[in-house]
């Protein structure tokens, strides 16, 4: 059997902090110009802790918990568009003035396009990470709604049982039977409130795909070669849509590509950040 790929880095504790917004939680190592992650459903910030180990000995790394994960309070409703002014508070509390590189998973994505639509001036980069640039379809919505029903007379296990099948590539669910725990794990404690929210927004998300060729500044685009949810080919479309993008594929990765094959991810994305660098 292969050693698991990922080493379960250990990084920072995420803090509280008081924003402009209310409390919200973020993970913040290092110091220098900011790369700024933001996770997936229904997860926190710990999907990023690989790349938070590497980036954050290099700069300055800050991933937040988006608000109803993690230990960012809930709070309904919830938007796209409304986690992304949480992310602008977050750097606000957090005295970032500089542009910052910003990387979404999924998610995390529909928060950063947002977030490049209100802020731009302050995108220097975008990571987009295994993400959809189309909204739901009506029945991908009313099966958000059937979820959110569950979530609140069951909790959050219906969620995570109906996620964790098809989060992972075939590979990492044979030879990293621990990560795949583990990621379970973070979904199974997240608070119903911000998963009913957070379902609610993603239901609700707008279609950004006249958007996409608006989108001037550098752009990495990122999807696992098994990913079931943002599958290749949409992103390949999605890259083709944005100017400056790139695209990579990760071999052996599923939807959480960044835990699933992190040497790969980290790669392209220091080599990335350095063509960014040398712009
Ligand atoms: C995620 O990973 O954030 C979710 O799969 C997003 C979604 O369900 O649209």
């Amino acid at each position: 059997m292969e050693a698991a790929r990922s080493s379960n880095a250990p990084i920072p504790a995420a803090r509280v902090v008081h924003t402009s917004r209310g409390e919200l939680a973020v993970c913040e190592a290092g110091s220098g110009d900011s790369l700024v992650f933001l996770h997936g459903f229904p997860l926190d910030h710990t999907m990023w802790r690989e790349q938070i180990a590497e980036f954050g000995s290099r700069g300055r790394v800050i991933a937040p918990d988006l608000r109803g994960f993690g230990k960012s309070p809930p709070a309904s409703p919830l938007s796209v568009e409304s986690m992304a002014d949480d992310t602008a508070a977050i750097l606000g509390a957090l005295g970032v003035r500089g542009p910052i590189v910003l990387c979404g998973l999924s998610m995390g994505g529909y928060v950063a396009f947002q977030f490049w639509r209100k802020y731009r001036e302050r995108v220097r980069a975008l990571v987009l990470c295994d993400t959809r640039a189309v909204a739901d379809t009506p029945e991908a919505a009313q099966g958000r709604r059937e979820q959110i029903g569950r979530v609140q007379s069951e909790g959050v296990q219906p969620v995570a049982d109906a996620m964790i099948g098809k989060l992972f590539a075939p590979r990492t669910v044979d030879h990293q039977a621990e990560l795949v725990k583990c990621v379970r794990e973070t979904m199974l404690s997240a608070d119903p409130a911000g998963v009913v929210a957070a379902l609610e927004a993603l239901a609700t998300r707008p279609d950004v795909r006249d958007y996409l060729p608006k989108i001037t500044c550098p752009t990495l685009v990122v999807v696992g070669q098994h990913d079931a949810i943002s599958p290749m080919a949409e992103m390949r479309t999605l890259a083709t849509a944005i100017p400056a993008a790139e695209f990579v594929v990760l071999e052996d990765s599923g939807h959480m590509s960044p835990l699933e094959n992190p040497r790969a991810f980290n790669a392209a994305l220091d080599g990335f950040l350095n063509r960014v660098r040398k712009a």
